[in-house]
């Protein structure tokens, strides 16, 4: 059969990568989580002192670019791959709320952009790929055979990834998170390099009110069509 290329798009938090993940395992298809890869980039940006709360050395980051190799290794007990940064598995150190209050600073760097998206390209050569992120069905793959743009309400979303945070065991307040939802959903979109929009082609999907299984069989709805289509 053939394989196609789905992009998903949306704001932070929407469950994204949640279905993409289903997606892939349900196709057989290769998942990238682009925002591991914006995130990996930020937290070697911290690690080297280039930003934190009163600074951003852009300059000192870009000269570094060349250093920073991204890479994914799938993990069969998980199910998923995981993101390593220059060798070394940073899964866990991406997703605090740290790297997520410094992320999109980082992610509105065009030099950045132009080398994670290069890399991401190159990943849907062969398609068979479901690929999440901000600027997929706009920028990274423009003639995506299915593109979704994913959404919910901001209060919802927080009270998702503030209950994720709780449970990994980190000291959050719902507050903060809703904050840094706001925060980021107004610089991704805002910034000038490949703001977060909706491409017109998109399928725009809201799951405030929806369970995951009636978010999954919607899409898979889609998706099937999009095969059948290319028989
Ligand atoms: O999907 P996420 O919340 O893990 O993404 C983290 C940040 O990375 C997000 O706030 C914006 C940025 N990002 C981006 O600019 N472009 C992408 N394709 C993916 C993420």
């Amino acid at each position: 059969m053939q394989k196609i290329i789905i992009a998903i798009d949306g704001f932070s938090s929407t469950g994204k990568s949640t279905i993409a993940k289903q997606l892939a395992q349900h196709l057989g298809y290769v998942y990238v989580d682009t925002g591991a890869m914006y995130r990996a980039v930020t937290l070697y940006a911290m690690q080297n002192g280039y930003i934190s709360q009163n600074e951003f050395n852009i300059s000192d980051l870009i000269s570094q670019l060349n250093n920073i190799e991204l890479s994914f290794k799938f993990n069969t007990s998980l199910g998923f791959s995981e993101m390593y940064l220059n060798g070394k598995n940073v899964e866990k150190e991406i997703r605090t709320l740290e790297v997520s209050q410094f992320v999109s600073q980082v992610s509105a760097v065009s030099e950045v952009r132009r080398k994670l998206v290069e890399q991401q390209q190159l990943m849907g050569i062969n398609k068979g790929i479901v690929m999440d992120g901000r600027d997929i069905g706009t920028v990274v793959f423009p003639n995506a055979d299915l593109k979704f743009f994913i959404n919910a309400s901001a209060k919802t979303r927080a009270k998702r990834r503030f209950k994720e945070l709780l449970d990994r065991g980190d000291n959050i307040t719902y507050n903060d998170v809703l904050q840094n939802i706001k925060s980021r959903d107004y610089i991704d979109s805002t910034r000038k390099d490949s703001p977060l929009i909706k491409a017109t082609d998109a399928i725009e999907i809201d799951n405030s009110e929806l369970s995951l299984e009636e978010q999954f069989a919607k899409i898979m709805q889609l998706v099937k069509k999009v095969l059948k289509s290319q028989e």
